[in-house]
């Protein structure tokens, strides 16, 4: 058996009627960029997530730097990211004119250790960005505490975590803004690059209009220097269909994601693997299934000779990045995202995914820590 990592085409198959519909209608139409069907989705997905505007970008890496862009942050600033998230995260804090200044990740969850951000602050930090990474929601509680006592913008990163909830409500709707990607192995995913910026400041979802648009809310009127970060008529009408989808989904990763736990229990008993954690009143979603043992690399190497893709998210912590040479961090900086980078494990994960994948997936896991115990005797 072969478990591929993501599985798009299982997912067009399902959809594809509407789907099909959908595009023909903006060949029909031919509103390639912008337009009706990119409209209708900002409004669904502003209501979606609970916030009052939604601006569809070129891609979620767009929708981060425009979001920092359209709240002021810029040259001088300084923005808090973790050190272990994609490296678009703090790519968007540069290509908009600021610094990032990264923070070590939380042990269990993986994402930003808010306790370390106040340590973190200086006259020049603006903002901060949590991500939520793989799927759950960062501690927002915490984070909102120290942004609110220091005067921080905050900005989420939920590239990672369409529908996620944080104590009863979607990620996204209470930073400045909240971004998103749909590159198309996301949970929710385009047919193409697209991303977006929900907010509840009317100003600032104007910003994000003009900055999308070459600075302009009026053709050939250029207000300001902008950019052509707009997202394309047929992956508005894509995610359009798709979005009423979503939910359902979600709840199909979660499923997943209770059946590899409850299947790997007796290797995490054993201490050969670390499961991932639910925090207290986050609703995770599983854009990924991260796992972490010492023997991540052998272990890989032995899903791939059964069949098994995986991925690994990420095998350089940001601040280690060679783009990031100039900031000067060394290996010991951010030891909890070094200690990830080395030893996270990401499972196939996606809503189409079968019973008997999960199995032999699990299976091929138990069967390589058994083997390995053997030989080490
Ligand atoms: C956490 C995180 N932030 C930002 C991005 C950037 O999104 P995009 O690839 O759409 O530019 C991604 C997507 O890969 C991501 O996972």
């Amino acid at each position: 058996m072969t478990v591929p990592f993501v599985d798009l085409q299982a997912q067009y198959r399902a959809i594809k009627a509407e789907v099909d519909e959908a595009v023909r209608r903006v060949l029909d139409s031919s509103a390639f960029i912008l337009g009706r069907e990119v409209e209708a989705f900002e409004r669904a997905f502003a209501e979606y997530v609970g916030a009052r505007e939604c601006v569809g970008v070129s891609n979620g890496t767009a929708a981060i730097q425009l979001a920092l862009q359209a709240c002021g942050v810029g040259a001088g600033d300084d923005v808090l990211v973790p050190a272990n998230t994609f490296f678009a995260t703090a790519e968007a804090v540069s290509t908009a004119g600021a610094t990032p200044v990264f923070v070590d990740c939380d042990p269990v969850t993986y994402n930003i250790d808010a306790s370390k951000i106040e340590a973190a602050v200086t006259p020049r930090t603006r903002a901060v960005i949590p991500v939520h990474l793989y799927g759950q929601p960062a501690d927002l509680g915490a984070v909102f505490e120290v942004a609110e006592r220091h005067g921080l913008i905050v900005i989420e990163d939920a590239a990672q975590a369409h529908g996620a909830r944080y104590k009863g409500e979607r990620v996204g709707a209470r930073g400045r803004a909240g971004c998103f990607s749909f590159y198309p192995g996301k949970n929710l995913g385009a047919y193409g690059e697209g991303g977006a910026v929900v907010t509840n400041d009317a100003e600032v979802a104007r910003r994000l209009r003009m900055l999308r648009d070459h600075g302009s809310e009026q053709k050939y009127r250029h207000e300001i220097i902008g950019y052509n970060f707009r997202l394309e008529g047929i992956q508005g009408a894509v995610l359009n269909v798709k979005l009423k989808y979503l939910d359902g989904w979600n709840a199909a990763r979660r499923a997943h994601a209770a059946r590899y736990r409850e299947l790997l229990a007796p290797l995490e008993s054993a201490g050969a693997l670390t499961l991932p954690r639910e925090s207290a009143g986050a609703e995770h979603v599983y854009h990924l299934f991260v796992v972490q043992t010492d023997a991540r690399d052998a272990l890989q190497r032995y899903l791939s000779s059964a069949g098994v893709q995986t991925g690994i998210h990420y095998p350089v912590p940001v601040h280690l990045q060679p783009a990031y040479a100039p900031l000067e961090h060394r290996e010991g900086d951010f030891p909890q995202a070094e200690s990830q980078s080395r030893r996270v494990l990401s499972l196939p994960m996606f809503a189409e995914l079968t019973g008997h994948q999960i199995k032999y997936v699990a299976d091929a896991v138990a069967d390589f820590h058994a083997e390995s115990s053997a030989a080490a005797g």
